[in-house]
């Protein structure tokens, strides 16, 4: 595989298990660009920034020297060598991420910061396939009911259904505007599937 591969989708969709998974299959490293997003959002309230002044948090992203590692077990975010990945699945960062990745300047910052890792890879997110890497050789877009997705969340939280589900549709509906799939994407309804199932469509498709 010497290309890219996007995996997008909703939040609890599976796509970073997927993508994980996939990759590793193939061989190549996976980017996590949700994580971007959520160590500017950890980063933001850590620091008592504003998570809606964009000059500021432009500001931190860059004094931190905030980048992605894209380990075959698994993406971290550094911060002058401190790790921040513990914290960001947190529902502190759901809650103001949405906000932050709204942002026309935070968005370009995540993007140059994807762009700059050389391919092959899969590559996971909301606008993989649209925005960021419209050239990818392959396309996915991943998408299940609210109910099954909050679910999902709820176990790996271990938090309250109907409080994960309430979130969930909120963070929908904020992100709706970079969550459109791109028109040559292959929808996957993931409802029904185990992950392994998934992974296993995702690598048929790719003729593995
Ligand atoms: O995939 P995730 O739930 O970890 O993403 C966290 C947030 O980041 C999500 O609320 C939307 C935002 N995001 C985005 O706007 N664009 C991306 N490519 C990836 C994530």
């Amino acid at each position: 595989m010497r290309g890219i591969v996007t995996i997008d989708g909703p939040s609890a969709s599976g796509k970073s298990s997927v993508a994980r998974r996939v990759a590793e299959a193939l061989g190549v490293p996976y980017l996590s660009s949700g994580l971007l997003y959520r160590a500017a959002a950890y980063l933001a309230l850590r620091a008592g920034v504003d998570p809606g002044d964009e000059g500021a948090l432009l500001r931190l992203l860059k004094a931190r020297r905030v980048r992605l590692l894209a380990e075959r077990a698994g993406n971290r975010v550094l911060a002058e060598g401190e790790d921040l990945t513990p914290f960001l699945h947190t529902p502190e960062v759901d809650r103001v991420v949405s906000e932050v990745a709204r942002l026309p300047g935070v968005r370009a910052w995540v993007s140059q910061r994807l762009k700059e890792v050389p391919p092959p890879f899969v590559a996971e997110g909301r606008d993989m396939g649209t925005r960021v890497f419209p050239e990818a050789d392959y396309k996915f877009y991943l998408t299940a009911s609210p109910e099954v997705r909050a679910l999902r969340r709820s176990r790996e939280r271990l938090q309250d259904y109907e409080e994960v589900l309430r979130d969930l549709l909120l963070r929908d509906e904020k992100d709706r505007d970079q969550s459109a799939p791109a028109p040559d994407a292959l929808l996957l309804d993931t409802g029904g599937l185990t992950l392994e199932e998934v992974v296993a469509l995702v690598l048929a498709h790719l003729g593995r």
